[in-house]
């Protein structure tokens, strides 16, 4: 997980969040930003940027590395820090508490605001760069791995998801979206993969699930990422979490994924209980449940044709 910026907000001053800016926008063309071109950039005098630099690198929300010229990159910190301070002048985030979990590549904090809520910080793209970066020597201005890019473009694909089927799907709410992060409603549920089903109500749980990914369909999405560990559960129902890959049903692949999807459910709760899922065949059923949900009919496991 990457580092918590809660506790260097506070101290942060309007002046660094300028130079974080600018060189986030100096990013735009160049994985390390030229120190000459700050000023510019961030609309701070050079003593100013000098001053910012040193904050700003002090912090770990940037990094210096010299090539053919004095270059600044933002961390992951950073970058976290700016999209935090958009969610506080919006007003949708007043503080950052504990985590709630890291997937592979996010981290999901509990933030405070209204009521509690969750922020999602998408890391696509960061981890990749980061080992790149170790392996390369870079040195030309316009190599450039942009992992902003692609972060960014991953919380704007699940956020748009998100708002399309809130809420007729049992998805988190979609709060806001800025950069590379995502703020929605927080569930109490535990992953499925966690939680221990009595076997008499294995067969229910899965055609909860099944029945939200028919309103999914319904509403022109197949998540494309189902599995065990996406799905939360509790007394109150089921939620579906964690939608950045997700397809329309006009793409090529809707059905393949969809396929796919509906084929990990049923392989999950087979191999989990074995004993309420003996009339399930995971591999036969998944394309006759997948073609019912394609046609708008899915009712239950026992109903398809
Ligand atoms: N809205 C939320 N409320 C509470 N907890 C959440 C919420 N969203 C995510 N989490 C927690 O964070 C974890 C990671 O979230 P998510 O699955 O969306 O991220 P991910 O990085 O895409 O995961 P993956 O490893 O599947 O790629 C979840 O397993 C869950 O524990
Ligand atoms: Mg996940």
């Amino acid at each position: 997980m990457v580092r918590n910026v809660a506790g260097v907000m506070t101290e942060l001053e309007p002046e660094d969040f300028y130079l974080l800016s600018g060189v986030e926008q100096g990013m735009r063309f160049s994985e390390w930003v030229n120190r000459g071109k700050l000023p510019q950039l961030s609309g701070l005098s050079p003593e100013e940027v000098n001053y910012r630099l040193d904050r700003c690198a002090t912090r770990e929300l940037i990094e210096r590395k010299t090539i053919q010229y004095e270059g600044y990159t933002l961390t992951a910190e950073g970058y976290d820090a700016l999209a935090l301070r958009t969610f506080s002048k919006r007003e949708t985030v007043d503080g950052v508490g504990a985590p709630l979990g890291v997937g592979k590549e996010s981290d999901v904090l509990e933030v405070k605001s209204y009521k509690p809520l969750a922020l999602k910080f998408h890391r696509e793209g960061y981890t990749n760069f980061r080992e790149v970066m170790r392996e390369r020597d870079y040195t030309a201005e316009n190599d450039h791995v942009s992992w902003l890019y692609t972060a960014r473009k991953a919380a704007e694909r699940e956020y748009e998801a998100l708002e399309a089927l809130y809420p007729d799907v049992s998805v988190p709410q979609p709060i806001d979206q800025n950069r590379h992060g995502i703020v929605m409603s927080k569930f109490e549920a535990v992953e499925l993969n966690r939680a221990q089903l009595p076997q008499q109500q294995a067969i229910g749980v899965l055609e909860l699930i099944l029945t939200e990914m028919q309103r999914a369909y319904d509403n022109g999405y197949v998540h494309a990422d189902m599995s065990e560990y996406n799905v939360a559960v509790s007394e109150n129902g089921v939620t579906v979490f964690d939608w950045p890959q997700a397809v329309s049903t006009d793409h090529e692949n809707a059905h393949e994924r969809l396929c796919r999807d509906i084929s990990n459910l049923l392989t999950y709760f087979e191999r989990k209980y074995p004993n309420a899922t003996d009339r399930i065949d995971a591999e036969s059923d998944a394309v006759r449940i997948a073609n019912s949900i394609a046609a708008g009919q899915f009712e239950s496991v026992d109903n398809i044709s």
